[in-house]
């Protein structure tokens, strides 16, 4: 069994207006009719998997529950932080929970707000990294970068390994969010994956990881695993120890520190959706270039995304060449592609003025 842990508790900007601080990304319909979370659950489902431990925010409980009956999947346990501590936190917990129930259990980290298109090919790289991380080694998911990316952390193959491999390889380095030199210099050497943010390990091996590289995080988070109470069937860390956990991610926290490296490289198609310009190009743009929802209507537009959220606004585009408009009911975005990474500055402008 591979025990699935969902970080369900992350807001991003770069999709709003969609994403909102109340309705994160990861719980909205991107890309066909389901949410990249429960896209992420099915994903992680099967005979090779126990059913999914969730972790995520109290406001964001009953959309979790909501959403993964109605994809008819029970989850192990749903575990609400009392506030948002990062990902190093979030795993760390999760880990203990598991750990409780099989020490020797194998975790899957997982994001909640990606599109893996093929299951299948995913559930098979996770088999073939399975032996690797009995053994003992923090695997990683390496994805062959495209562009010099900063958002990202990169993973430096060890001098011997083989990137194009369908078996784990030993890593060297972890470099989390590199400048831009350095990300355009590993992109260059050919020697580096992108990080995917999906880790494959057995709940002792990182338990003794955060003993051995972040023994701050490991005894208030110990403390409100075994001081949560159960409520409604949601696992309710404990808010006292809890206040005194850093807020830090595991890329930082366990995976730039750390020497049991592997990776396993994956090609079957990754992304994170990190922006609407990711949306569009996920979403299998039509022969002009574009995707237009419901209620919306492209006349001589390329390479153009039109959606509205909703039946009471109209949204028509005329003679549009590279641009992205989204509506809903109370908010309208129009950018171009170029300057999809920008939206974030906009929600902050937004957020500056009240
Ligand atoms: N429960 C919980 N609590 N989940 C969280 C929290 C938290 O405090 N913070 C973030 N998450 C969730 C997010 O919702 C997301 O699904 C996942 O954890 C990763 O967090 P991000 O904030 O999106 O990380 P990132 O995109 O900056 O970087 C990570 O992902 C990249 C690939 O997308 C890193 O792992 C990079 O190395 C990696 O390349
Ligand atoms: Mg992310």
């Amino acid at each position: 069994f591979v025990y699935p842990l969902l970080l369900a508790g992350g807001s991003g900007t770069r999709l709003w207006p969609l994403s909102r601080k109340a309705y994160p990304k990861q719980f909205a319909q991107l890309i066909g009719p389901k949410s990249l979370f429960q896209c992420a659950a099915q994903t992680l489902g099967g005979p090779d998997f126990a059913p999914p431990v969730i972790i995520t925010g109290n406001d964001f409980r009953f959309i979790v529950t909501e959403q993964l009956a109605a994809c008819e999947i029970a989850p192990q346990a749903v575990l609400i932080e009392p506030e948002g501590r990062n990902t190093a936190p979030a795993v760390l917990a999760g880990a203990l929970v598991i750990a409780a129930r099989d020490p020797q259990a194998l975790i899957l980290v997982a994001p909640s707000d990606h599109v893996i298109p093929d299951g299948p090919a995913f559930r098979a790289a996770v088999a073939a990294a399975s032996a690797r991380a009995r053994a003992g080694d923090l695997v990683t998911f390496g994805i062959r970068p495209t562009r010099a990316e900063t958002g990202y952390g990169y993973l430096e193959l060890a001098s011997d390994a083989n990137a194009g491999a369908k078996a784990p390889q030993t890593l060297a380095r972890f470099i989390e969010k590199p400048d831009a030199a350095r990300a355009a210099q590993m992109l260059a050497s050919g020697q580096y994956l992108w990080n995917a943010g999906i880790f494959l390990f057995s709940a002792e091996t990182i338990i003794a990881a955060f003993r051995a590289h972040a023994p701050d995080i490991l005894p208030p988070v110990e403390r409100a695993v075994t001081e949560a109470t159960c409520d409604l069937g949601f696992t309710r860390l404990a808010p006292e120890p809890w206040a005194e956990v850093p807020d830090i991610s595991v890329d930082y926290a366990i995976m730039e520190r750390a020497d049991n490296l592997a990776v396993m490289p994956y090609g079957a198609g990754w992304s994170d959706l990190g922006g609407w310009d990711a949306v569009w190009q996920e979403s299998a743009p039509d022969g002009q270039g574009n995707v237009v929802s419901d209620h919306a209507t492209a006349l001589d537009c390329s390479g153009t995304l039109l959606r509205s959220e909703t039946s009471r606004v109209e949204l028509v585009g005329i003679g549009l060449e590279d641009i992205m408009a989204v509506a809903t009911g109370d908010a309208v975005l129009v950018a171009h592609r170029a300057h999809a990474q920008r939206v974030k500055d906009a929600v902050a402008a937004l957020k500056a003025r009240g």
